[in-house]
């Protein structure tokens, strides 16, 4: 085993079993305070907070879960209650048929080329975000609040492009109100925790909340009135968007929560990927000199653009390897709709099923040295087993946005290779904090370079 300096920010998973009150507290501060260490030594962990939960960290139990009895399997009204006031029965939180008809419509949206279509939007936001860089000259930089305002760019700039009604400071507020609303009530939903568990504040803000909305449904309906113009961004493509067997379309109301599904999703995720990639090429400076040196020879000077993604498999390995150590998602969760059995135990009707995969990626049985920073692993995609890696989840719940996050990250994290070297801050390393998503806590503190 490598030393532990020699390893990137990991938490120390917990060793002792806890009860229910040491659990929520634990949680209340980073829900990956709740995962056992032995998490990533097993197949599978059960236990009972209030309501009886299964952890699963094996491939062929996951691909029955996601894949294989996915029916039996919905996702825990837990997060559907938590997202339901901000995104509606939108595409990630509807179920059975609602849900297969706004799926089959929206599906065109994100084909590889209409996503290649966006790619300039992406090369253009990752060079405001280097002007930013430049702009504030010698001193450290937290990228990871840059990346945040860089996703969000992209995200607004193809959902209500160029529509002047649409201000977009007011919704990345809201979205970011809203955000830090629901992670204070997920921590204690996640494991389950009966109703008589005090929760903090159940108050949505529901200001921002209509706010969000007032300024989505404008923009849908101004885009209706006007049309699309020039290259087709979101927003066009899903008001186009059918279901090729029922020919169902979106009213307003379906295209403003998908809408604000999909910023909801892919803003925040896409720009911790990139927040931990940068972590991750400052903490090891030979994977960041030969990353370079890929970006120089397929690009000499100028900025990424959507053709050279695909030349740039280095650059790809490390988005891969920062999204296996951490993350976005770094729990997903179940709740078991019949009797089953994984890894040959029993689970009962109403059980929550938790796919933790964070440690899923940590995981012993499935990597070596699985808490290294080492992107060579993604070199032989076919050598790693589909249902040990799941960023993304997987069967027909497998995020839409996948390759639109993937092309925008590469893009990003090039061009600013391209541009600068990047190391750290002494004494300010990042804490993976876990609420909704999985947060380098702390920031992403890095001295820019130019090169
Ligand atoms: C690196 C960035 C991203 C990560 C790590 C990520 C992760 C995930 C995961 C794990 C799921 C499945 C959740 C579950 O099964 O419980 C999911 C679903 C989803 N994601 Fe993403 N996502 C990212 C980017 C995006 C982007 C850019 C968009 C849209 C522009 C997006 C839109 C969605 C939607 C709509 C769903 C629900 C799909 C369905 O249920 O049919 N995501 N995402």
């Amino acid at each position: 085993m490598p030393p532990a300096a020699s390893l990137p920010v990991h938490i120390p998973l917990g060793t002792k079993p806890m009860g229910i009150w040491a659990s929520l507290q634990a949680s209340r501060r980073n829900v990956l305070n709740i995962i056992p260490a032995i998490a990533t030594r097993q197949p599978m962990v059960s236990g009972r907070t209030g309501k009886r939960w299964h952890m699963v960290m094996d491939p062929a139990a996951n691909r029955r879960v996601l894949l294989e009895e996915v029916d039996n399997y919905p996702k825990s009204l837990v997060t559907k209650n938590l997202l339901r006031p901000a995104i509606g029965e939108s595409l990630f939180i509807a179920e059975g048929a609602h849900w297969r008809w706004q799926r089959r419509a929206a599906a065109p949206v994100f084909s590889h080329r209409n996503v290649m279509n966006l790619a300039p939007i992406m090369t253009a936001a990752a060079e405001r975000s280097c002007q930013r860089i430049a702009a504030a000259g010698p001193r450290a930089v937290d990228m990871a609040e840059d990346m945040v305002r860089t996703t969000f760019d992209v995200i607004a700039e193809v959902t209500f492009s160029g529509d002047g009604t649409f201000d977009a400071d007011a919704v990345h507020g809201a979205i970011d109100a809203y955000i830090s609303e629901a992670g204070k009530i997920s921590l204690f939903d996640l494991l389950g925790f009966p109703d008589w568990v005090p929760r903090p504040g159940r108050v949505m803000s529901g200001g921002a909340v209509k706010q969000m909305k007032r300024v989505a449904d404008e923009a849908v309906e101004a885009r209706r009135a006007r049309g699309p113009d020039g290259v087709p961004d979101l927003l066009d493509l899903l008001l186009e968007g059918e279901d090729p067997k029922t020919k169902r379309q979106m009213n307003t109301a379906e295209l403003r929560d998908n809408l604000l599904t999909f910023i909801v999703a892919g803003h925040e995720t896409t720009a911790l990927t990139l927040a931990w990639s940068l972590y991750l090429c400052a903490f090891d400076q030979e994977v960041q000199d030969r990353a370079r040196a890929e970006v120089r020879d397929v690009l000499g000077d100028r900025a990424c653009e959507g053709a050279d993604v695909e030349n740039l498999p280095y650059i790809r390995q490390i988005i891969d390897e920062a999204l296996r150590l951490y993350p976005p998602a770094g729990v997903i969760s179940r709740t078991a709709q019949a009797d089953d059995t994984l890894c040959g135990r029993e689970v009962k009707r109403g059980d929550t099923v938790i796919l933790p995969i964070y440690a899923l990626h940590r995981s012993h049985l499935l990597w070596d040295d699985p808490d290294a920073f080492r992107p060579e692993r993604f070199a032989d995609r076919k050598a790693i087993d589909r249902y040990a890696y799941l960023p993304f989840g997987d069967g027909p719940r497998i995020c839409i946005g996948a390759s639109f996050a993937i092309q925008e990250a590469v893009i990003i994290l090039a061009t600013l290779l391209n541009r600068y070297r990047f190391t750290p801050v002494k004494g300010r390393n990042p804490d993976p904090v876990m609420i909704l998503t999985l947060r380098p806590e702390g920031g992403v503190w890095l001295e820019a370079e130019a090169v």
